[in-house]
């Protein structure tokens, strides 16, 4: 399976990456599982990395002021007409760091955090190693998509005296674009709660069609003054590697919390990260766009092969490369991943870790070229024909 074209990388250049998305699976295994893509990097990125490199320029950077605050606030502005002030950008060196630093500052051990489930891994596994309480509001099938009851949110936020609500928008693993309505009234619960709102907006600029990413900060000034915003190049550039993100620190409480931290307790940021997102945001939007465009179609044909495999389901996701596969009504023998692992030699990532509602399900990353998601699907098909 060789690939030719942008987005249509090959099998055996993939195999010989150092990155954990094919190197963690046996040969004999396509790997479909953690949330990057396959994709050549973006060139603008290639050569702001070469040029640094050409210079044997990886002395102390000479970052007077935070180097991405204001190519941050410039980017929101024009994507999402979102004013910001770049004086409340601080620097991180990934969004799971910042959001256990943001959990740090403004809970205690024992407090409850509310957030929806199913959720990204690390952060239910950090709740758990920090001594939080998680609050669920489940992600429910809403006729072709999903929603959650803003009712029953505000009830348990109630119930459990929560202080802090975590946002992933779009949703990790279901793919949904929140609405201004959605977001509005998550917005409303966290005033009047008087919650802190740390939102991981990560996969914003993989938004498809038809939808909008709305940032939260940016629906008023109280949510504004109540939300940390965090968000890096590293899913729509895929940058996994260069541990560099920014968090907009809009909550006052939890902004004079984090000055008062040593300086560099929190590492800081790598030279060539910071490059390769200052090239991503200035120069990379023509590649963007073009990327879009080909998960777009990689998720409708995704879709439309889902519709007959017999006992799956899939709801279309608005965003991120990633589908949330429902496969309950297959029957499978024990776990879904552990069955398409065995019987497809495909790797998936398990439902159940994601927590309550994952059962039963499994993440299906189609960040990659037709032709070796097609390969995929077509294990997954054959393992389901030969029961
Ligand atoms: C929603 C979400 N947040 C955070 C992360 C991890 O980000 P980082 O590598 O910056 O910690 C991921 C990675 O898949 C993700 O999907």
């Amino acid at each position: 399976m060789s690939g030719t074209g942008e987005f249509e990388p090959s099998e055996a250049r993939l195999r010989q990456k150092h990155a954990t998305k094919w190197r963690h699976v046996p040969d004999d295994v396509l790997p479909a599982w953690v949330a990057e893509t396959d994709f050549d990097l973006c060139p603008a990125i290639a050569e702001a990395i070469a040029s640094v490199i050409d210079r044997g320029d990886l002395g102390y950077p000479d970052w007077t002021h935070e180097p991405l605050a204001v190519p941050f606030a410039e980017r929101m502005a024009e994507r999402h007409g979102w004013d910001l002030d770049p004086g409340l950008v601080r620097r991180t060196c990934d969004l799971v760091q910042a959001m256990q630093v943001v959990t740090e500052l403004c809970t205690h051990r024992g407090d409850a955090v509310a957030l929806h489930a199913p959720n990204y891994p690390p952060f239910l596994h950090a709740l758990e190693t920090m001594g939080r309480r998680p609050v669920f509001s489940p992600m429910e099938p809403v006729g072709e998509t999903w929603g959650f009851d803003a009712e029953r949110l505000d009830r348990a936020v109630a119930g459990a005296g929560v202080k802090l609500l975590l946002l992933v928008n779009p949703h990790n693993p279901t793919g949904r674009a929140l609405t201004r309505p959605e977001l509005e009234a998550i917005a409303d619960i966290a005033s009047r709660y008087d919650l802190v709102v740390l939102s991981d907006e990560l996969h914003a600029e993989l938004t498809f069609d038809g939808h909008d990413h709305i940032p939260f900060a940016s629906l008023g000034d109280d949510a504004a003054r109540r939300t940390v915003t965090i968000t890096s190049a590293t899913k729509s550039f895929n940058l996994g590697g260069m541990r560099t993100a920014v968090a907009h620190v809009g909550d006052e409480r939890v902004r004079a919390a984090w000055d008062r931290l040593p300086s560099e307790m929190l590492g800081s940021h790598h030279v060539l990260g910071v490059e390769a997102t200052l090239a991503a945001w200035r120069h990379g939007d023509g590649w963007l766009e073009r990327q879009r465009a080909h998960l777009q179609a990689q998720r409708d044909h995704l879709v439309a092969r889902v519709a007959d495999l017999p006992g799956i389901e899939l709801r279309s996701p608005d965003a991120t490369y990633l589908a949330w596969l429902d496969c309950r009504r297959a029957a499978l023998d024990g776990d879904a991943a552990e069955y398409f692992r065995s019987r497809a030699r495909v790797e998936l990532s398990p439902g159940p870790i994601f927590g309550p509602g994952g059962d039963g399900h499994a993440r299906l990353n189609f960040g990659t070229g037709r032709a070796i998601l097609d390969q995929i699907v077509d294990r997954i098909t054959g393992s389901l024909a030969s029961r």
